[in-house]
């Protein structure tokens, strides 16, 4: 992973090593005194780095490849060692500098963090036979009064996500805390080392915020330095920077992000800005004409709508795997673009380049799309990074690379964008593409929007659109036998997916009310010709995904 300063903007999709000061930025902004965390290759890194911005502690990422000296640099109060996908006993297994332990500041492990400590210190770490996925339960040491649970009650629901587990105690180190299954927290009190095997910094960890806080304040006495409006202020004169004397277009989707980028970055380069929105036909019922007004009417975006129906189901035609689906999506996107780009120039007065391409880019969108050494495995290529070709004519500004939608939203309304699409549910760049499982075809298309907009309605009448995550609909390449009226039907299924989430990382599924999930049911079946039969997902992330494919 490139190194990151957690919190400056990215402008670039290369980001440059080490920490920027802001000097611009206005509020009590410092970009020393904060936290590192040294990154594993874990799905959560950036979480942990978020959880302690929202601490107003600044944070910093670094590879755990970084050197002393860099991790020096940043004059922080404290480590945090992520979680990892690896073994210890792997032969590429990551690992940092062990004298990052001798810092002088205080370090927490957690999960591969906590084993690469123990493992490092002369403990012992073992493949476990009950691999723990999910929820469990955290009992806390009661003889130990840990300053990392100080204000905890001493059972607590836990979220994990290992297959390796501590067995062996490094020297001068206790247990602080187990699971049904393993030792879940130790800590060398005088030295301030701490380990967790869960994830604090997941939202479906109960008073998970609480372990990270007592690290930060208790443990490494951080004081409050970071906060939005600093945020907000160093991204616009970034990209000021960066876009001078050059055009932009910006991706629009629809969705909170894009617009979120495109409100920055109009506040940043004004006019020479120029959004564009794509009708895929992978898009939601009347999705394409109601997100066009919306950016044009409420927004005041200066958008241009391009419909490219027929070209993305030609691409698409008879694919069936996901990933390819995904990455003919996000090549087909980048030549729509660069058409726009071409005309742009082409009618352009002043002759300015239209250099950068804009995209409404999330953190989890890069992190489950990039493999770097050690670090984070490919979960799937999210259309707007994975699925991008090399030689691209555009640089990319992506303002909200370290963000999570949360993040976003309150930027959002920081920037005084409508609540209407503040509140809107993420939708997926490759569409319903991605919610047809197999192949893809307009039939199948007109049956999906069917299904799902059933799913939206209800969810809205019901008055939980804004409280859940999403929800949607997905055709599952499967036909089974019903019957209606006096005849056998040999018709389509449909999942419904309907999910609880913060930031997508981490997601679990709506318990819905049962007469909400009948009227779906009842109306889906009822409604959308060639589906005789609903089901409805109960999968967790992880260790499922939000998304089918
Ligand atoms: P998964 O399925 O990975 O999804 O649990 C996490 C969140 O990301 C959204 N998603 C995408 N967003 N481009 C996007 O802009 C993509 O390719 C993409 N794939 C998934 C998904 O809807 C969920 O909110």
């Amino acid at each position: 992973m490139t190194p990151d300063t957690g919190a400056a903007p990215h402008v670039a999709r290369k980001t440059t090593a080490g920490v920027q000061e802001f000097p611009e930025a206005k509020g009590n902004v410092s970009t020393r005194h904060g936290i590192v965390v040294l990154d594993f290759g874990g799905q959560y890194t950036q979480l942990i780095a978020r959880r302690v911005r929202e601490l107003q502690v600044f944070s910093a990422i670094l590879p755990c490849t970084a050197s002393l000296e860099e991790i020096r640099a940043l004059e922080s109060v404290g480590l945090v060692l992520s979680g990892g996908p690896s073994s210890v006993y792997d032969a590429d297994a990551p690992v940092c500098d062990a004298k990052v332990l001798q810092l002088g500041v205080p370090v927490l492990g957690i999960c591969y963090g906590m084993q690469w400590l123990a493992h490092t210190l002369g403990g012992k770490v073992v493949r476990a036979q009950a691999r723990e996925y999910g929820p469990a339960h955290l009992d806390i040491d009661a003889k130990h009064t840990s300053t990392l649970f100080g204000g905890l009650p001493e059972r607590l629901k836990i979220w994990n996500s290992h297959g390796d587990h501590v067995i062996g105690l490094p020297e001068g180190f206790h247990v602080t805390g187990r699971t049904d299954n393993a030792v879940a927290a130790i800590e060398h009190t005088s030295r301030r080392c701490y380990g967790v095997e869960f994830h604090p910094e997941v939202n479906h960890t109960e008073r998970g915020r609480d372990i990270l806080q007592n690290f930060v304040f208790e443990i490494c006495g951080a004081k409050k330095n970071w906060n939005r409006a600093g945020f907000i202020a160093a991204t616009v004169d970034a990209i000021r920077k960066q876009g001078e004397g050059a055009r932009a277009i910006c991706a629009l989707s629809g969705g909170v992000d894009s617009a979120v980028a495109a409100a920055l970055v109009h506040r940043a380069i004004g006019d020479r800005l120029t959004n564009v929105f794509v009708n895929t036909g992978l898009l939601r019922r009347n999705e394409f004409e109601e997100t066009l007004a919306l950016l044009r009417d409420r927004l005041h975006l200066n958008v241009i709508g391009v419909d490219a129906t027929d070209r993305f189901l030609a691409k698409l035609a008879g694919v069936t795997d996901p990933e390819k689906k995904r990455k003919i999506i996000g090549y087909e996107f980048i030549d729509i673009f660069a058409e726009e780009q071409r005309k742009l120039i082409a009618a352009s007065k002043d002759g300015l380049p239209v250099k950068f391409l804009v995209q409404g880019t999330l953190y989890p969108d890069v992190i489950e799309s990039v493999s770097v050494k050690g670090p984070s495995a490919v979960i799937k290529s999210h259309h707007n990074v994975g699925g991008l070709p090399d030689d691209m004519p555009f640089g990319l500004i992506e303002p909200l690379r370290d963000l999570f939608k949360d993040e976003v939203r309150q930027i959002g309304r920081e920037l005084g964008l409508p609540e209407e699409i503040l509140i809107k549910h993420p939708f997926p760049g490759p569409g319903l593409a991605v919610r047809i499982l197999g192949d893809i075809t307009r039939e199948k298309l007109d049956t999906l929007r069917g299904a799902d907009a059933v799913v939206v309605e209800e969810i809205r009448k019901a008055g939980l659109y804004s409280k859940v995550w999403q929800a949607f609909a997905v055709l599952l390449p499967v036909r089974s036998v019903g019957v209606m009226g006096d005849g056998r039907t040999y018709g389509n299924a449909v999942a419904i997916r309907v999910v609880e989430s913060l930031d997508a990382m981490t997601a679990d599924w709506s318990r819905l009310p049962m007469d909400v999930l009948e009227r779906m049911s009842v109306r889906i079946v009822n409604e959308v010709p060639g589906v005789n039969r609903v089901v409805y997902d109960i999968s967790s992330k992880p260790p499922s995904t939000i998304e089918w494919e």
